[in-house]
């Protein structure tokens, strides 16, 4: 089990540029799989996480080319999968597994899904119950991955409220959608991310929203692009927190995606008070993009705004790091997904911060920090298979006297592959070790 340690660091400074964006990745894969013709995506994110997806295609008779973040995916059309020989391993990646549950619903073959030690206790029952409610036969232990399904089930369109803001429940749906009989339409209640949508779009399909619903027609088909991923807000969150708790930052991420239903982090942090600054709003293949300049500041303790969670789901375990740093309390309520993430993320991080003596306490839907110092740590931390939990904790040694330890950061590869060369190329101090 790999570990880092991860020392304070004096000043941060630079221009990098973090990898792909996981979710646009992920999608990339399966459109460009089910459309007619060659896409060629560049940016692809290196990750385990996407890669399981891109081997889940190629196990499906898709020929999938990759060189380094350049893939080139020839099509094989709407019926075009093959039936899988093994069981589709889709390692931590809770996406993966939540979109394919709806794209492989609606094929005339019968699939497996399955995953990691992590992925094998999340929560399915969210996507079986709107996929059976359509006519597909799909179950799981607990509804809990491995999920079986068969294949050759006739489709039909449904009307779907979401029961939480979810971008997987959304696609999964969408995607049997593109195969039902009618038009399938999802109403939100929160905002979520909507890379589907977009990349429909993309590909040449009609997607119909208004504020809370978005619609498609079953039926049609999608027609090869080519996309370039931008980089991830979730993997650049490390690094704006990073810069906001140092004493002596000024560091700029380049060309990150700043999708609105993304952004949540940059406003939480500019509340804050974080010295957050975007230049360079340029549109690239659908998705607007942003040179993001972050520099040393004075955070203060904020109640964070419930309309922000959604749109800052996957970056909390680096703004609880910002929270610990911080003048006076943050509160975060309404944010109960967090407990169903890769790991519980409210008690993991509360641990976590207990163990460096940042007193915080734990609600239900979400936490009270109470900002310090970071004291010398009382236990390593335990990542419990999330590799935003190791990569939280890795940045907050920059605030931090004493060295911190993580143990069990392997999974890290999920999102980030280099995370550890770019943070000590701007000055931060993480070693790792088998
Ligand atoms: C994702 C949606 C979010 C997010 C996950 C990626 C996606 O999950 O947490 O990391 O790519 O659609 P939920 O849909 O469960 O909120």
């Amino acid at each position: 089990m790999a570990s880092f340690v991860t020392s304070h660091s004096k000043s941060l400074s630079g221009s990098i540029r973090v990898p792909g964006d996981k979710s646009i990745s992920h999608r990339s894969i399966m459109l460009g799989s089910i459309a007619t013709g060659t896409t060629r995506v560049s940016g692809f994110l290196q990750g385990e996480d996407s890669l399981a997806t891109l081997n889940a295609f190629k196990e499906m008779g898709v020929s999938i080319e990759r060189k380094g973040s350049d893939v080139i995916i020839q099509g094989v059309g709407m019926h075009g999968l093959k039936m899988p020989t093994n069981s589709l391993n889709l390692g931590n990646s809770g996406t993966s597994i939540r979109l394919m549950s709806g794209l492989l619903s609606a094929q005339s073959f019968n699939s497996e899904l399955c995953g990691d030690k992590s992925l094998s206790k999340r929560p399915m029952g969210r996507v079986i119950e709107p996929l059976r409610q359509m006519g597909a036969d799909i179950s799981g232990p607990n509804s809990m991955p491995p999920l079986s399904i068969n294949g050759g089930k006739t489709l039909s369109a449904i009307e779907y409220t979401l029961p939480v803001a979810s971008a997987q429940i959304k696609s999964c749906i969408l995607l049997a959608g593109l195969y039902s009989k009618g038009s399938t339409t999802v109403i939100e209640n929160g905002i979520s991310r909507d890379h589907t949508e977009r990349m429909l779009r993309g590909f040449g399909y009609e997607v119909q929203t208004s504020p809370n619903k978005i619609s498609i027609e079953g039926g049609g088909s999608l027609k090869a692009c080519n996309i370039e991923v931008p980089s991830d807000i979730s993997s650049a969150a490390f690094f704006m927190v990073a810069a906001c708790i140092s004493d002596d930052a000024d560091i700029v991420l380049e060309a990150v995606n700043i999708n609105p239903t993304r952004t949540g982090v940059i406003d939480i942090l500019k509340l804050m008070g974080g010295n957050v600054e975007l230049s360079n709003e340029r549109v690239d293949a659908g998705e607007l993009i942003a040179d993001i300049r972050v520099r040393s500041s004075n955070l203060k303790g904020i109640q964070i705004p419930k309309k922000l969670v959604p749109l800052a789901i996957d970056e909390f375990p680096a703004i609880f790091i910002a929270a610990s740093c911080a003048d006076g309390e943050t509160l975060l309520t309404g944010a109960k997904e967090l407990r169903v993430k890769e790991s519980d993320r409210i008690q993991v991080m509360a641990d976590g911060l207990t163990s460096l003596g940042i007193i915080n306490h734990v609600l239900e839907d979400g936490i009270r920090i109470v900002g310090g110092k970071f004291k010398e740590q009382t236990a390593p931390i335990e990542s419990h298979h999330d590799h935003r939990i190791s990569m939280a904790f890795a940045i907050a040694s920059v605030s931090s006297d004493s060295d911190i330890k993580i143990e069990g950061v392997d999974n890290v590869k999920t999102s980030f592959p280099n995370f550890v060369a770019l943070a000590n190329s701007i000055g931060m101090s993480i070693t790792e070790s088998a």
